[in-house]
């Protein structure tokens, strides 16, 4: 018995220690209670060189079809490294990846998770250029609200979006990943998206870390080409460029992206005054910027450093702490701090803004995806709602010659054209995990609409080639039809990343498919699909309605066919300008003052207006404006001033109605835009209803001017305000 209980008692003991030998105290970087800037202190007082170091690297793993952006596949990651851009669906990847992280590194620090979740992950919304012809932000952010969530599920802590450069050539194939040409309208939506991915809290496995891109002035791109050179002073820098990424940062963007355009002779990448002197030190930004695709050796290519070596040292030196998939801070930054060159501190500081945003968004207390079955995850009935609302917001009326539109429930309709039955092209570019096979085309979603017994379909041709072949077959169809609904447009894959286009027609085989339709003698109904303005000037003649539809997303055939039968009052407007004629490029409605006008400096050949303008879009319904009513006719610069202004719904059919705002200045000391957008504010109004909208202004920042160190300045003067066809004059005293 005595050895029995002796043999019990080492037992004990034995396990005691075996336990506590196994478990290793826990550091203050582990400890969840302790704040996060105790947790770095700890952590990075822990960490070699070559950790830190590795902490400012991004690898890629899993699939990546991007065909831009395919660089060399790191074969064996290393546990230590900071981030992966991960191109899998599911998480199973990502958590070995983790594991490896977690149980092989030193120091077990868990690895960031990066991927293009740009208009949604797997439910794929409309392209960010439609989602701002919405002019619902609301909507946007609960978009990018859901995003998040397929995505974190999903294994991915943080997209490279939103994109919120302002791009004003049609032929950038850029232009459809923003939000237009106007600095206002796409600072609104970059809050919005910041919001909806971050929520308001990053730890939780809702919500995603956001990144702003492309920092900064990308858009500017010579001609629309790609990663060409942009020539931006400061002063349009800070009025035009900028604005956005203020925005997303006082919303709390956690990242941003370096660009790869060269600024009056200054790569973004390697740019101190943009990525040093404004974000970190004026905006105070504490996250970190990641270099884009390949942007440090770029520096190379652009001519500003001779070696790679010299292409770290001005990238990091200039404020990007991550190099994203080059791999030359692995390779050069430990010498250049052995050299002196760059100092501990400063590797230091880049390390400190990576590991905080990874102690925020939980990943050392929760480094893995907790992941469920696909049909949990992804595509959940409320994503698909919410899909299906932006695309009908989203879509842009731009022609209803004696309201054609909507269709009667018993019109019998000829579908015709090459985007009629086509799903890929709808969901646009970087449509990050979209399946073709989710998206509901035109065909099926007028079939959920209207009996099937009364649609017609015929192909005509395809979006570009030289088989005319089908087009009796096309006419004949239009023939036996009401309407023809002739669906035309523009290939996903013309538009995102190195797809700019000399043109912004569309092919030849289209206009003469329509021109053919003509035959018919039945009105044509034309429905765009497109990821850019564009010239429609020989085709709006012929047609007696246009609806704009973009790049919709997977709900988008139901979206439209909605708008077609009534159910949905459209109610988007263009956030971008359309032209005439590609001849007119740039044009956008905020540009400055000409030396001569009203009535020289004209094209000979044609107007200098364009086709639809910046805000143009219409309703099956009318608004009328009453007189804006200001609180004051006279102000000092510091006074409040509230607008008002009545907006009735003066038809039979409820709708929504954006109030947009702008303000001109009769003089300024520097030359400002003819007119600037200030607010705006969409509003459903019943029919015959009569709805108020307010506005307080702070006149510094919404009558005045931003000069070239970013400060901005309220001249006395006389300032115009407009909204919708009423103006009123303010006048401004010392
Ligand atoms: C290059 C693109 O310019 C950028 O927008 C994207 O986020 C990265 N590649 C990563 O895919």
């Amino acid at each position: 018995m005595k050895r029995k209980i002796y043999f019990f008692i080492v037992l004990f003991f034995c396990c005691i220690t075996i336990v506590s030998a196994k478990k290793k105290p826990m550091q203050i970087y582990q400890d969840p209670s302790k704040s996060v800037e105790e947790r770095i202190a700890d952590l990075l007082g822990k960490m070699t060189l070559e950790e830190k170091i590795y902490q400012l690297n991004q690898y890629t793993a899993g699939v990546n079809d991007n065909k831009n952006n395919m660089g060399e596949v790191v074969k064996n990651i290393p546990a230590e490294i900071g981030s992966l851009i991960y191109g899998d669906e599911d998480a199973i990847l990502r958590n070995q990846l983790q594991h490896k992280a977690m149980e092989q590194s030193r120091l077990g620090i868990p690895i960031l998770f990066g991927h293009d979740v740009i208009h949604g992950f797997r439910t794929i919304y409309p392209i960010p250029l439609a989602i701002s012809c919405s002019w619902n932000p609301d909507l946007a952010l609960q978009a990018c609200s859901m995003a998040a969530v397929e995505a974190r599920k999903s294994g991915v802590d943080w997209t490279f979006s939103p994109m919120i450069d302002i791009a004003r050539d049609a032929r950038w194939g850029r232009i459809a990943e923003g939000y237009g040409e106007d600095p206002y309208t796409a600072s609104v939506f970059a809050a919005a998206a910041v919001k909806g991915y971050q929520g308001n809290d990053l730890s939780s496995t809702k919500n995603i870390a956001a990144c702003l891109k492309h920092f900064v002035g990308y858009g500017a791109s010579e001609a629309g080409r790609d990663y060409v050179y942009t020539e931006i002073s400061r002063q349009s820098l800070w009025d035009t460029y900028l604005p956005p990424y203020e925005a997303g940062i006082k919303a709390g963007a956690a990242t941003v992206m370096s660009a790869f355009n060269c600024i009056s002779g200054i790569p973004a990448s390697s740019n101190p005054y943009t990525m040093i002197e404004v974000l970190k030190k004026r905006w105070g930004h504490d996250g970190f910027v990641v270099s884009d695709w390949g942007a440090v050796s770029q520096l190379m290519n652009q001519g500003v450093a001779a070696t790679e070596k010299e292409a770290t040292y001005k990238a990091f030196t200039s404020g990007v702490e991550m190099d994203m998939t080059d791999n030359f801070y692995g390779k050069y930054l430990k010498e250049l701090v052995e050299e002196g060159k760059i100092s501990p501190a400063q590797i230091d500081d880049a390390v400190k803004r990576v590991l905080r945003i990874k102690f925020r968004l939980g990943l050392f207390d929760h480094p893995y995806t907790v992941s469920g079955p696909e049909k949990e995850r992804l595509l959940q009935p409320t994503s698909l709602i919410l899909a299906q609302k932006m695309a009908e917001e989203s879509i842009v009326l731009l022609k209803n010659d004696n309201s054609v539109l909507p269709l009667s429930s018993n019109t019998r309709i000829a579908v015709i054209g090459p985007l009629a039955k086509d799903r890929a092209d709808l969901l646009g570019s970087w449509h990050a995990h979209g399946h073709a096979d989710d998206v509901i085309d035109i065909y099926d979603g007028l079939k959920s609409v209207f009996p099937e017994s009364q649609l017609l379909y015929a192909q005509g041709c395809t979006i570009e080639g030289e088989d005319f072949s089908h087009f009796g077959e096309a006419v004949d169809v239009a023939k036996k039809s009401d309407v023809v609904l002739l669906c035309l447009g523009e290939k996903a894959s013309w538009s995102g990343e190195n797809a700019s286009r000399a043109s912004i027609s569309l092919p030849v085989i289209q206009e003469k498919l329509l021109n053919e339709l003509l035959k018919a003698g039945k009105p044509i109904v034309l429905v765009l699909s497109n990821g850019r303005p564009l010239d429609l000037s020989r085709m709006v003649p012929s047609c007696k309605a246009i609806l704009e539809l973009w790049q919709p997303g997977i709900m988008g055939g139901k979206a439209l066919s909605n708008v077609l039968s009534g159910a949905v009052n459209p109610s988007g407007k263009l956030s971008v300008t359309f032209p005439y004629n590609i001849g007119q490029i740039p044009i956008y409605y905020n540009r400055r003052n000409p030396a001569r006008k009203p009535t020289q400096g004209f094209y000979q050949d044609m107007t200098v207006e364009p086709l639809y303008e910046f805000g143009y879009g219409l309703s099956y319904t009318n608004f009328e404006y009453g007189d804006i009513v200001a609180s004051s006719m006279k102000i000092k610069p510091t006074d409040n001033l509230i607008l008002r202004v009545n907006v009735r719904n003066m038809g039979d059919r409820d709708g929504a109605e954006v109030a947009q705002w702008f303000v001109s200045a009769q003089s300024c000391s520097i030359a400002r835009p003819m007119k600037e957008l200030k607010y705006f504010t969409k509003k459903e109004i019943k029919r015959g209803e009569t709805t108020t909208f307010e506005w307080k202004v702070n006149p510094l920042y919404d009558l005045g001017f931003v000069n070239d160190e970013g400060q901005h300045f309220l001249d006395p003067g006389i300032y115009t305000i407009s909204i919708g066809n009423k103006n009123i004059k303010i006048e401004v005293t010392e």
